[in-house]
């Protein structure tokens, strides 16, 4: 069906941040599927694992124990806040999932009736996925048109703005116990790269603490190692009741896991499932992932690099200040903000393409960089080149004088 706007362009071939089209010329993928190949392409390490798991196992019910998927969550629950996990195949479903647990600790945790409805606040400009709720979840009344009627309990308020969470919360339950979760990204990749503030996110916490209110963390594009630390919520220092991840976990092949704390590991056999989720090949994936996270060290690459792309965008910015604003983001997860007036972002991304570069947008005026975490500093420095070419080809030119 026709549901991408693509670019013109076919993928055929990668190895490390370099990916080949079908006329065999070669980008540097400062895209990496969305945030999705952690470990570059076709990493040596991942083919060797995949490959094994292949020869061994490649797919069994969740009727029977699965040690790849219990072995992975092992690592998720000792490397993180979390208790237990449950594993799917994306990032929309890994929130669906956190969805169903927000009302049935509604129903179960806070006694709020069916009639009333349990309610989830979430933020303006998030982006939680693509499925029914997850969409509805997502604060973006673009992705909403055509689809309505949206899955009712949904209530959304400005990111990062206390005032008006605590102006939402207080309404919402002014006859009594009505909200089940807050869903919040530590930081909004989507909605155009806007990183969470921490005392904003420390007071959301407090509030749920008070009233018995999951706070759920969408972690589908920061988690893994991408901001510099292995979870998104690490870089604002709160813990969530529960987090969903997706994307960099299975590093290319496609996995979702949402991950509770003890006292919100409310779901029970036969309440949730998925045929494929955890099984032994996205789980191997997984593993593979983890284990070179931590070989390599790479959630202190990911810092490293991340500054050195921070510093490399702020100096283009200070070279054409008429074009762009400026930069902003944690780690690996950065965005080049545009100057109103000037050319949009996805015509500095279809620009980039011209020069070898491949970017993605994040909402109209952000230019997004979210390469894998091998990426090397002279890879920055070729993509800065190169970023600073396309802005300069798609400037709009001023008539002369003459
Ligand atoms: C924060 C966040 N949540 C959820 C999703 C949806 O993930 P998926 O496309 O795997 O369903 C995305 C995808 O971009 C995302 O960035």
């Amino acid at each position: 069906m026709n549901t991408y706007g693509r670019f013109p362009l076919e993928l055929v071939r990668g190895k490390g941040v370099w990916v080949w089209d079908s006329q065999g010329r070669r980008y540097l993928d400062g895209v990496a599927g969305i945030a999705v190949c952690t470990l570059g392409h076709s990493s040596p390490v991942m083919r060797r694992a995949l490959n094994r798991q292949l020869r061994k196992l490649q797919h069994v019910s969740n009727l029977y124990r699965i040690p790849e998927q219990e072995q992975l969550a092992a690592w998720i629950t000792a490397n993180s806040c979390a208790d237990a996990v449950f594993f799917c195949n994306s990032g929309a479903e890994a929130n669906e999932g956190a969805i169903k647990l927000a009302r049935k600790h509604g129903h179960q945790g806070r006694g709020i009736s069916s009639a009333a409805g349990p309610l989830i606040l979430t933020a303006q400009a998030s982006f939680h996925g693509r499925t029914l709720a997850a969409v509805t979840a997502t604060g973006q009344p673009k992705y909403h048109q055509g689809f309505e009627p949206m899955v009712q309990g949904f209530r959304y308020f400005p990111y990062n703005d206390t005032a008006a969470f605590e102006a939402l919360l207080a309404e919402c339950e002014k006859d009594g116990p009505r909200v089940a979760a807050v869903m919040l990204e530590p930081l909004q990749g989507e909605g155009g790269v806007n990183p969470g503030d921490p005392a904003f996110f420390r007071r959301v916490r407090e509030l749920c603490d008070q009233h018995n209110i999951l706070l759920i963390f969408d972690e589908v594009q920061v988690g893994v190692g991408r901001t510099g630390r292995l979870w998104g919520y690490q870089k604002l220092g709160v813990e969530p009741d529960a987090f969903t991840l997706a994307k960099g976990l299975g590093g290319g092949f496609p996995i979702g896991a949402l991950c509770v704390k003890a006292s919100a590991d409310l779901l029970r056999p036969g309440e949730h499932a998925s045929t494929f989720g955890g099984n032994p090949m996205a789980c191997r994936a997984g593993l593979t992932v983890a284990e070179e996270l931590v070989r390599r060290n790479l959630p202190a690459h990911a810092e490293a690099m991340g500054a050195l792309l921070q510093q490399q965008l702020n100096a283009l910015a200070a070279r054409h200040p008429e074009l762009v604003e400026g930069s902003r983001g944690w780690g690996l997860l950065q965005g080049l903000v545009l100057r109103e007036g000037g050319p949009a972002a996805i015509d500095v991304v279809k620009a980039a393409i011209e020069q070898g570069l491949l970017l993605v947008p994040a909402g109209s005026n952000v230019v997004r960089f979210v390469p894998p975490l091998t990426i090397k500093p002279r890879h920055i420095r070729t993509a800065v080149k190169r970023l600073e070419q396309a802005l300069l080809a798609c400037q709009t030119p001023t008539p002369s004088a003459s």
